[in-house]
C-alpha cells in the first residue's frame, strides 16, 4: 500500500489569496458610488519604484516629550476627521513614528539577538511594512510624497509623488462628501506581503497580518492623541487605489489605513 500525500488547504497560499481577492472593496460595491458607476477607471498597478532617496526620521526633528496620563490618552482617543488647523511639526510627525512603532529593546532568541518594537508582532518577523503619504508640513521634501518606512534604521524611503488632493481618491468619504484629507498631514498604509509569514504559519499568516496591523494602527491613534492630533483609521478604502499610489507590486496589499493631522 502507498502513502498518498493529502491537499491541506492550509498549505494552500492560492486559497488565501482568491480570498483575499475576493474581499477587496472595490469602488463598485459602495452604495454610495452607484450613480458614479460611470465614471470608475481601472487602476492599473505597476510595480515600478521610483529611484529611491531616503530621509531619516531624526533630520524631521528631535522627538517630543509626552507628559499626559496614559488613561487621559485612553479616555481621549477618537475617531476624527477635524484635522487641526495649524499644519503638523515635523517634530510631531517623528515623534508619533518613533513612539509607536520604533525600537524599544532587544532580546535574545537563540543565537539570534531580536530589536524588539513598540508593538507585538506575531514571531517577532515584524512583516507588516508602514508606507507614509505626508503633506502640509511646509518641508518640500517630503511633502506630497509616499514613503516607505524601514522601522529599524528610522528611514523614509520616497516610493510616489503626487498631485494635489490626489489622495482624497483612497476612499468614498474623502472622495464623495464634505469631510476629505485636504487638512490631514500623514497617511500611513499598513502594507504586507503575506508570503512573509505564510512559510511559517501558513494561512494563519492572513488572521496575524490584519492583527499586526491592527496593533501598529491603534499605537499610532494613541500616541497621536497624545500630541494632540486627529486620527481617522480606515478599513473600507479602495484597494487598487492604494496600492497604484504605494507603487505595491501584485504580491503586496494595504490591509489597513490610518490618517492623521
Ligand atoms: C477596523 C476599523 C475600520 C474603520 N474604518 C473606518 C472607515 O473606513 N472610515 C471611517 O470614517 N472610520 C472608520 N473607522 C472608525 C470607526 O468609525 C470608529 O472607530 C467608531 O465610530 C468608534 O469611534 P471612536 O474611534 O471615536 O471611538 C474604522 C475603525 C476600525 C476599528
Amino acid at each position: 500500500m502507498s502513502w498518498k500525500k493529502e491537499n491541506d488547504p492550509y498549505l494552500d497560499i492560492k486559497s488565501m489569496l482568491d480570498f483575499h481577492f475576493r474581499s477587496i472593496h472595490s469602488e463598485t460595491n459602495m452604495s454610495a458610488n452607484i450613480i458614479r458607476r460611470g465614471l470608475v477607471k481601472n487602476n492599473e498597478i505597476k510595480s515600478c519604484y521610483l529611484k529611491m532617496n531616503s530621509i531619516s526620521l531624526s533630520e524631521l526633528g528631535d522627538f517630543e516629550t509626552i507628559d499626559i496620563s496614559f488613561v487621559d490618552v485612553l479616555k481621549r482617543r477618537r475617531t476624527s476627521w477635524d484635522f487641526n488647523e495649524e499644519p503638523i511639526q515635523c517634530s510631531t510627525l517623528s515623534s508619533i513614528i518613533h513612539y509607536s512603532l520604533g525600537i524599544t529593546d532587544n532580546c535574545k532568541y537563540g543565537d539570534f539577538i531580536v530589536n524588539k518594537r513598540a508593538y507585538p508582532s506575531a514571531g517577532a518577523e515584524y512583516s507588516i511594512i508602514p508606507y507614509i503619504y505626508i503633506q502640509g508640513t511646509g518641508n518640500d521634501l517630503i511633502d506630497h510624497k509616499i514613503f516607505k518606512m524601514e522601522i529599524q534604521s528610522e528611514k523614509l524611503y520616497l516610493v510616489n509623488k503626487l498631485n494635489d488632493k490626489e489622495i482624497n481618491g483612497i476612499c468614498s468619504t474623502s472622495k464623495f462628501t464634505d469631510r476629505n484629507f485636504n487638512k490631514c498631514n500623514f497617511i500611513i498604509f499598513f502594507a504586507t506581503n503575506f508570503e512573509v509569514l505564510f512559510s511559517k504559519y501558513g494561512m494563519l499568516s492572513y488572521r496575524l497580518s490584519l492583527l499586526e496591523a491592527g496593533h501598529m494602527c491603534e499605537n499610532i491613534q494613541l500616541v497621536s492623541t497624545a500630541l494632540n492630533v486627529s486620527t481617522v483609521p480606515l478599513g473600507g478604502f479602495y484597494d487598487n487605489f492604494v496600492r497604484r499610489i504605494c507603487k505595491l507590486d501584485g504580491r503586496n496589499f494595504v490591509l489597513y489605513i490610518l490618517g492623521g493631522g
